[in-house]
């Protein structure tokens, strides 16, 4: 029986059944959960037990994976194309929350979007979850798309071409984490990326925010800072935003490029584990994509700067 594909009140968000995602797919069932990515950017499967290599084997359909270097320099649980969003150590128990990596995780409750700071950014990401709490510990999704649709003509105007800096040092050091050693920070330096993107693929424009994204490359500090943080109070007003309530085999897919996310408060006490994979923007970095992008070699010079 071919996959049904269910909307959700909330526009962006698609739910997918009638596939079983242990077995291997077709090109035409991809095609189609590909096409409702583009067309929704947040697809939700229910019920998918999927192990380690299944969940692998169903993301590479998506593009080629990132692979989740050790940021905060701790033994990891999980094989390194795996990001480990729970409360748990490298042997499984879980984590003091006076612990670096509790500290760390932190960052995830920020609004954000994945891999921002790197200079190939994220597609999209996959988190599959394992084990949830009794009460919070969702995750929120906030529709940047819609957002960029909802600001007024002028504000268009004015942020269209504008070019933040993102990096990871920046959004941990919002809530007090310093702990990277000196090998992530130099090999993780900040990168630029546009505040508005269009997407051939979905024909719509997005913004693209993040806890990441620390200043408006060619302004004051304190004056694109204001600009971020507006922007991501308007983007994530609840009129943009789908909760999504985990249930233990839920698996939810999202487009980094034109989505943020944010995890919720839980008892730390109590576990939470989600295992994420995370797919390569094909599209390379702010360079790469510049260079292919008439809109941005024909315009004038941004405020922002160009020569990034
Ligand atoms: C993620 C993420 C937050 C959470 O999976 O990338 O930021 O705790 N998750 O659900
Ligand atoms: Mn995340």
């Amino acid at each position: 029986m071919a996959i049904l594909i269910e909307v959700n009140s909330d526009s962006f968000v698609a739910e997918v059944t009638n596939i079983d995602l242990r077995v291997p797919l077709s090109e035409s069932e991809f095609s189609d959960i590909h096409s409702a990515f583009n067309r929704y950017a947040i697809l939700v499967f229910r019920g998918q037990p999927l192990t380690d290599e299944q969940q692998l084997a169903f993301s590479r359909w998506f593009g080629p994976l990132e692979a989740a270097p050790n940021y905060a320099g701790t033994a990891l649980r999980l094989r390194n194309e795996f990001t480990d969003i729970s409360n748990l150590d490298h042997a499984g128990k879980i984590l003091d929350p006076q612990d670096r990596l509790t500290a760390y995780n932190l960052g995830n409750q920020l609004w954000h979007t994945d891999s921002s700071f790197k200079r190939r950014r994220a597609k999209c990401s996959l988190l599959s979850a394992r084990e949830v709490p009794q009460h919070g510990g969702e995750t929120q999704y906030a529709d940047m798309r819609a957002a960029y649709d909802a600001l007024p003509h002028k504000r268009k105007l004015e942020i269209d071409d504008l070019v933040a800096e993102h990096s990871i040092a920046h959004s941990r050091s919002r809530i007090g984490f310093d702990g990277f050693n000196d090998d992530t920070v130099t090999g993780l330096p900040p990168v630029p990326q546009r505040v508005v993107d269009h997407y051939p693929e979905s024909g719509r424009t997005s913004l693209f925010l993040a806890s990441h994204a620390s200043h408006i490359i060619g302004w004051h500090r304190e004056q694109g800072r204001a600009l971020l943080d507006e922007l991501i109070d308007f983007a994530t007003q609840p009129q943009f935003v789908y909760t999504h309530r985990w249930a233990v085999d839920d698996l939810v897919v999202w487009d980094n490029r034109c989505t943020m996310h944010r995890g919720r408060p839980y008892d730390l006490t109590e576990r939470r584990v989600l295992h994420r994979t995370t797919v390569s923007d094909a599209l390379t970095s702010f360079h790469e994509r510049a260079s292919a992008d008439q809109r941005l070699l024909t315009s004038p010079m941004p405020v922002g700067g160009r020569n990034v």
